[in-house]
């Protein structure tokens, strides 16, 4: 099936109990079990099925199939939050049992504030280093791995710098030094890039965003590409292919085979400490990715029409769009997203931070929030909000300048978006010389 469909269809049919065609909300923590020796089948993950919604639920396995589908993957764990299933996914492949010392996982400077604030400052507290290229190039990544190195990490379209990542030689980096690559491909969505199909090995999503689309519901996910050999590096990665004293001896690479990640991280990671995805989340979640593909293709759009509006304005010093013949990242756009670049733009207002403050503020239909995805339009401004916690000199690496506006380009009426940002940009302006007649 294409991603219209499957967006639509894959992991659910009709209810067998009732025939109800929407997914159901299962709203339950337990589920009874027929015998004693059925729950013994079940806690031994002998057999399929459900006993604690900590571990799984049906409302959040039809999510969790869609997304794995969408993807091209075998598997996958929905989790809280986008931040929740990156946490699971690094602590899942970043194991410091093993008698080396440490572990480390090499990623790109451009990331989402809060990914790089939970690698440099988060998980170093638990043992597990980030080391940050010095770009988003394989090379640069080369260079920071060393025999600790236990997985690399990008997003396939960075956010907010809009930087596309060459996951095909970064993931042919990686496997050449024996780890598996993982990326975030929550501003990409698997409409316009499936990661797995270059060589990714684990797929993570905020579905906060424009999966979900809509902005009401919280959720992430992460997908098992299903194509990383954990027994021919099984001296890097114990934790699969040795026996979990922890679950009755089991030997996730053995018994869960090509699903062997999420497996573990459903099993020890959220069995244990329990960021779970909730029914209701997840059905508003699979209610949004019913129209992903026909809203992507909207925000594209939009986000093209915007800036080439921006592009011409004399009042913007710079537009970052990767769908510019002139962008750095043209010819990796048109390599892996088609040409059809994600609607998340950064721009700089002429006139500095004060300017950029008063084009935010005189936003009147784009929203001054610190999200991205949703249908309406949104503006942020990350050196104050989501890239506070970096000193300058790592938010400039992250592709994030003192003045720079991030949009999330909506799926409304064009001409009401630029209207507005025209407008902000006309009032930035007419500030500006008051302030200037006034000194
Ligand atoms: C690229 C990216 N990854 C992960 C996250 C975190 O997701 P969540 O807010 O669902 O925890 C975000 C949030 O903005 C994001 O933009």
């Amino acid at each position: 099936m294409r991603p219209e469909t499957i967006a639509i269809h894959s992991g659910f049919d009709s209810d067998p109990a009732t025939h109800a065609v929407a997914v159901p909300i299962y709203q339950t923590a337990a589920y009874a079990f027929d015998s004693a020796d059925h729950a013994t089948a079940l806690f031994n993950l002998e057999e399929d099925g459900y006993l604690y919604s900590r571990i799984s639920n049906p409302t959040v396995a039809v999510l969790e199939k869609r997304v794995a589908d969408l993807e091209g993957g075998v598997a996958a764990l929905a989790t809280a939050s986008g931040q929740a299933a990156l946490h699971y996914a690094f602590a899942n492949v970043a194991d410091t049992s093993n008698g080396s010392g440490g572990a480390n996982i090499v990623a790109t400077p451009q990331l989402y504030g809060t990914s790089h604030t939970l690698l440099a400052h988060v998980m170093p507290r638990s043992g597990v280093m980030a080391r940050f290229a010095a770009g988003d190039s394989a090379e640069a990544m080369a260079a920071q791995i060393d025999e600790n190195t236990r997985a690399l990490f990008c997003e396939t379209v960075g956010n907010p710098a809009g930087n596309v990542c060459d996951i095909e030689a970064i993931a042919k980096l990686a496997h050449a030094h024996g780890v598996p690559l993982i990326v975030d491909n929550t501003v990409a969505t698997p409409i316009l890039l499936r990661p797995i199909e270059y060589g990714a090995d684990i797929v993570v999503h905020s579905l906060t965003k424009f999966m979900g689309g809509h902005g009401s519901a919280m959720g992430g996910i992460l997908v098992d590409g299903g194509n990383f050999d954990w027994q021919a590096q099984a001296g890097r990665f114990p934790q699969f292919t040795q026996p979990d004293e922890s679950y009755h001896g089991l030997v996730y690479a053995e018994r869960f085979g090509r699903a062997a990640f999420t497996a573990r991280a459903r099993s020890v990671l959220q069995r244990t400490t329990g960021a779970i995805l909730s029914p209701m989340s997840a059905f508003l979640l699979l209610q949004g990715i019913e129209t992903v593909a026909l809203r992507v293709a909207r925000h594209v759009e939009n986000a093209r029409a915007v800036a080439g509006f921006l592009k011409t304005s004399k009042h913007v010093e710079w537009v970052e769009y990767a769908g510019f013949p002139d962008s750095r990242y043209h010819a990796l756009a048109e390599k892996y997203l088609g040409g059809q670049v994600p609607s998340l733009l950064t721009f700089g207002v002429k006139g500095g931070f004060e300017a950029g403050k008063r084009f935010y503020d005189a936003l009147k239909l784009v929203k001054r929030l610190v999200n991205i995805g949703d249908a309406k339009s949104l503006a942020c401004h990350p050196a104050s909000t989501t890239h506070r916690q970096m000193p300058e000199a790592e938010q400039r690496k992250a592709g994030v300048t003192p003045e720079a506006i991030r949009l999330s380009i909506g799926i409304e009426h064009v001409d009401d978006i630029i209207a507005d940002i025209a407008q902000a940009l006309a009032a930035a302006r007419a500030g500006g010389q008051v302030l200037r007649a006034a000194e």
